[in-house]
């Protein structure tokens, strides 16, 4: 019976699925599968089935006959060697579109708790330092009625635009490689040419673009240099901002905190600064995380599989120039 690899043993239900059309082998070891382990458990598959961070290199692809599809439980893909992938005509799937609304509750979690200093005064509850009745040292500012600035606009950001418009009142600005005419009217949101002028005049910046070689550290020194007391949510990916400069940002005042989902090693060094910082919160990639996407997402991913080796399209296939 054709094979397929799993490299995790967290989708009790896509695995169901699949084990209806092949031979399925999962991963079931607590830590996450290194490229010799992948090899040795793929030999023969057809398929494998893929985390975001599991990097499949071409030395993975060529080292493993016979396969045909790797399909990411994730939207992202950047973890994949594509023209090693096209090189030898495997197909890839992503899953995007399941996870738009989950991303972009998430994002907003993020903006409340910075605004309102939600986590940090919870860390200092937790060490005792509630005394008294004492709001003065957890001040923060309202979400309701202020700018927020848009880096992309995908998806994802564009839910984030519709809840901040239509739920908090914002006024929203975006950035992104291509214009978006409709959403624009749709939710009155005004397009900024200019990374640099965008950044300089919001409340709140949240980061949606994809990694890619354009948008590698696409907020740098020069534009923290530019902000003025803003709060910066990252549920993007790490790369996309320099860390050493968003520390140095928030330490000078440019940033007034920042919440970061992504983080860049992922994960961070847990002794780092970034991670003990007081105005920086912290989350384990967790945007897409709900029970019911993470399930969609592994359903989705398992089709694709399924459809590539019945003849039919991916439900998402990862188109290669
Ligand atoms: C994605 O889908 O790319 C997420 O970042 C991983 O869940």
């Amino acid at each position: 019976m054709t094979k397929v690899f799993v490299t995790r043993n967290w989708h009790p239900n896509a695995v169901k699925l699949l084990s209806k059309h092949f031979n399925v082998k999962v991963w079931d070891q607590p830590d996450i599968p290194s490229s010799e382990q992948i090899i040795s458990s793929s030999q023969d598959c057809y398929a494998i089935f893929t985390e975001f961070d599991d990097k499949i290199s071409s030395e993975i692809i060529e080292s493993i006959p016979g396969l045909k599809v790797i399909s990411n439980r994730a939207v992202g893909y950047e973890n994949i060697d594509l023209r090693a992938a096209k090189k030898n005509n495997i197909k890839i799937g992503n899953t995007p579109g399941v996870l738009v609304e989950s991303c972009a509750d998430f994002t907003m979690g993020l903006m409340l708790d910075l605004a309102r200093n939600i986590t940090f005064s919870n860390r200092n509850v937790i060490d005792g330092k509630w005394v008294s009745f004492d709001q003065t040292p957890y001040l923060g500012t309202d979400v309701y009625q202020k700018h927020l600035a848009i880096i992309g606009l995908g998806q994802i950001a564009t839910s984030v635009a519709r809840r901040a418009v239509n739920g908090f009142n914002m006024e929203v600005s975006y950035w992104s490689r291509k214009r978006k005419p409709e959403i624009e009217s749709e939710l009155n949101l005004r397009y900024v040419n200019d990374i640099n002028e965008l950044v300089q005049n919001c409340d709140y910046l949240s980061i949606h673009c994809a990694l890619t070689e354009d948008t590698y550290r696409i907020i740098d020194k020069e534009q923290f240099d530019l902000m003025k007391d803003v709060k910066l949510i990252n549920t993007s990916r790490g790369p996309t901002i320099n860390q050493n400069e968003l520390l140095n940002a928030i330490n000078n005042g440019n940033i007034n905190s920042a919440a970061l989902d992504v983080t860049d090693p992922e994960p961070p060094d847990y002794k780092s600064e970034i991670v003990g910082h007081p105005k920086i919160l912290i989350t384990p990639h967790l945007g897409s995380g709900s029970q019911e996407t993470f399930n969609k997402m592994a359903q989705m991913a398992a089709e694709n599989i399924i459809n590539v080796f019945h003849n039919k399209n991916m439900i998402s296939e990862v188109l290669i120039d």
